[in-house]
């Protein structure tokens, strides 16, 4: 399946924000992302579009002083396992070098074990847990890090 990587723009949000219901048990509301585009200087926001100009993936980051931090990143239910999740996490991994960032950082559910076999798949390692992190069930967070964002 042939798919572009783009910047998000204003009118992907209402999509954008359907995806993440589909993809979260605790979603980020549709202004979320309405500010994340357009009034968050720090965040660089990505979809993946199909050829037929579907939205199938999408990726927030933030640039904090040397830190790239993978706010959000979800694939369509239905077209996942095709290469959609690394495709978009390295553009944002490579966007984020030359936004002048050094290391990336994530918080993912402890039992996510998709998530966090893409992230070690780009050399991520666990740096931390915080406890009961996600308020609907109470599940730890795992805290992965990105040492050398510049070998992506
Ligand atoms: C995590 C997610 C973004 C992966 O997207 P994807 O497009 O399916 O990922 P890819 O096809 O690029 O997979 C790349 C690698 O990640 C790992 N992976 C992806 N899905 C996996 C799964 N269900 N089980 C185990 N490993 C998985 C594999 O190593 C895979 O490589 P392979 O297919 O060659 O074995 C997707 O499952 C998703 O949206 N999940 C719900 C939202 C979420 O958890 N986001 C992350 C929040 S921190």
């Amino acid at each position: 399946m042939k798919f572009i990587i783009r910047r998000m723009t204003v009118e992907d949000v209402p999509v954008v924000a359907q995806l993440d219901r589909m993809s979260f048990s605790l979603s980020w509301p549709e202004h979320t992302f309405y500010y994340e585009v357009k009034d968050n200087t720090a965040a660089r926001c990505f979809v993946a579009e199909t050829e037929d100009k579907q939205i199938v993936g999408m990726v927030v980051s933030w640039v904090i002083l040397d830190e790239l931090h993978i706010a959000t990143l979800a694939v369509h239910p239905d077209y996942r396992r095709q290469g959609i999740g690394r495709r978009i996490l390295t553009e944002a991994l490579q966007d984020g070098v030359q936004a002048g960032t050094r290391y990336a950082l994530l918080e993912v559910r402890a039992g996510n074990e998709a998530a966090q076999n893409l992230y070690r798949e780009f050399g991520f390692k666990t740096v931390g847990l915080r406890s009961k992190y996600y308020k609907d069930n109470g599940e730890d967070a795992v805290l992965m890090n990105l040492d050398d964002l510049e070998s992506i």
